[in-house]
């Protein structure tokens, strides 16, 4: 990694902290691993992301149908899934510290090529280039490991009881495909979307929020009729593309990785990878998979039902295929702020901002008496913020420091205008709004705002 692109990854973690995105999860008693914990701005951001897609992906269409499901599911959805036997990582274990590391992170690191290898290519690959732990120590074989998190549901420890944190969203929804059936009758194509958290027991969690243990989902499954799987994943790639363009995301930043077939999850026949060139390197944001019968015919062998779908008037039943658009929050949110995070010159002094796109700002108007200890500024302002916050309300009150530390300030939470009550204010009604990214600043008549 070139030593800029880390220096801007750790701006952005820095800030995010420093102004109250996101906080290291359990800090105080010096954290937990791969966990994070959203501050004030961050959970804004997160709502406004989520919302952004549940708007265009749920609300707007008429094919789609929200579910949501609970975190603890019947044991018997992972073995059917497949998650039991193998939702597993490579693992290497650092033969003197005991210490466990992702094996192919570790070759992946040491300049090698690991997407596809099988255990025993990469043990061989580890010991025939004497690829060491990140504590210089030799490596023990490379051996699978399940990263589902195991619990028990009610009071008796045994088989029976045994659960998982799921690892997906997904089951979710295919477990309801049934039900929204029964009381909706849609035609197809239709789809199901959910939100919400999704468990992995990473064995090195890393690279800030973009791998973690704890993360959310936002999935849809779009039920489909086998013969047009083609035309309609072409236009999930569209879509896709919709909704990177939605969170800002250049273009040109933006990479379809079609994934071959030895690196393809268990129950997909197609996926694309969409790639972003994040501050780490181009990594995945998000997946796009074709699922076929799989997971359905899952359930009809394990669960002994029936997840046929008959077409409306006719005698043909078949089981749906999905297209499954997968996509995780936190690395949404690593890319919306790697995109807005710029640094420019303003009078000569160095400034940090997000240039967040405008609908996905956590304050949209910071609003500010010229000099806090003026009553009759104080009250105009707070006329003014009561008017905005009605209207908008992401509007934050912020009367701390002077004026060029709160323009500052702001600047770095990425609002996008700044709004000024001075003397003036008091005769002609106006105030001074500033614009984030161009720091030009404008009067406007508070009745026009
Ligand atoms: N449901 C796909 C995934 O979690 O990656």
């Amino acid at each position: 990694m070139d030593k800029n692109k880390n220096e801007k990854m750790e701006a952005i973690v820095s800030l995010a902290k420093r102004r109250g995105f996101i906080y290291q999860g359990s800090e105080v008693y010096g954290g937990l691993s791969g966990t994070w914990d959203f501050g004030p701005l961050g959970v804004s951001l997160k709502r406004n992301i989520m919302n952004l897609w549940w708007k265009m992906f749920v609300q707007d269409r008429e094919d789609m149908y929200g579910v949501d499901a609970a975190i603890l599911m019947n044991q018997k959805v992972w073995k059917a899934s497949g998650h039991v036997d193998t939702f597993t990582d490579p693992l290497v274990e650092d033969l003197e510290t005991k210490q466990r590391f992702r094996a192919d992170h570790l070759i992946k690191d040491a300049g090698y090529q690991a997407d596809g290898l099988s255990l025993e290519e990469m043990t061989t690959l580890i010991r025939d280039n004497g690829i060491k732990s990140p504590n210089g120590n030799p490596l023990s074989e490379v051996r699978t490991f399940n990263m589902m998190f195991k619990t028990h549901v009610g009071p008796v420890d045994d088989e029976s009881s045994i659960s998982y944190l799921r690892p997906e969203t997904a089951q979710g929804i295919f477990t309801n495909y049934k039900n929204v059936l029964d009381s909706f009758y849609p035609d197809l194509p239709f789809g199901l979307a959910q939100q919400g958290k999704a468990f992995r027991n990473e064995i090195s969690p890393r690279d800030f929020i973009f791998r973690s243990r704890e993360f959310e989902q936002m999935e849809i499954e779009y039920f489909i009729d086998p013969a047009n799987w083609e035309s309609e994943f072409t236009k999930w790639v569209g879509l896709v593309h919709d909704w990177t363009d939605a969170l800002g995301l250049p273009a040109e930043n933006v990479h379809e990785l079609e994934v071959a077939d030895a690196d393809r999850a268990h129950y997909s026949k197609r996926t694309i990878d969409f790639e972003f060139d994040f501050p780490i390197g181009r990594e995945e944001l998000l997946g796009l998979a074709y699922r076929t019968d799989f997971d359905l015919s899952n359930i009809q062998r394990e669960a002994g039902k029936n997840m046929e779908y008959t077409v409306k008037g006719t005698n043909t039943k078949f089981i749906p295929h999905v297209i499954e658009p997968s996509f995780g929050v936190e690395r949404a949110i690593m890319a919306v702020l790697s995109a807005a995070y710029t640094e420019d010159e303003v009078n000569g002094e160095k400034r940090v901002y997000l240039r967040l796109p405008e609908h996905l700002a956590p304050v949209k108007y910071a609003i500010s008496p010229l000099l806090k200890n003026k009553p009759e500024l104080v009250a105009k302002a707070r006329e003014v913020y009561d008017i905005l916050k009605k209207k908008h309300g992401d509007v934050m009150w912020d009367d701390n420091g002077n004026i060029g530390k709160r323009y500052r300030r702001q600047d770095e939470i990425g609002t996008p205008f700044c709004v000024v009550v001075d003397f003036e204010t008091l005769d002609d009604n106006a105030v001074t709004i500033r614009d984030r990214d161009t720091t030009e600043q404008k009067r406007v008549n508070i009745s026009d705002l």
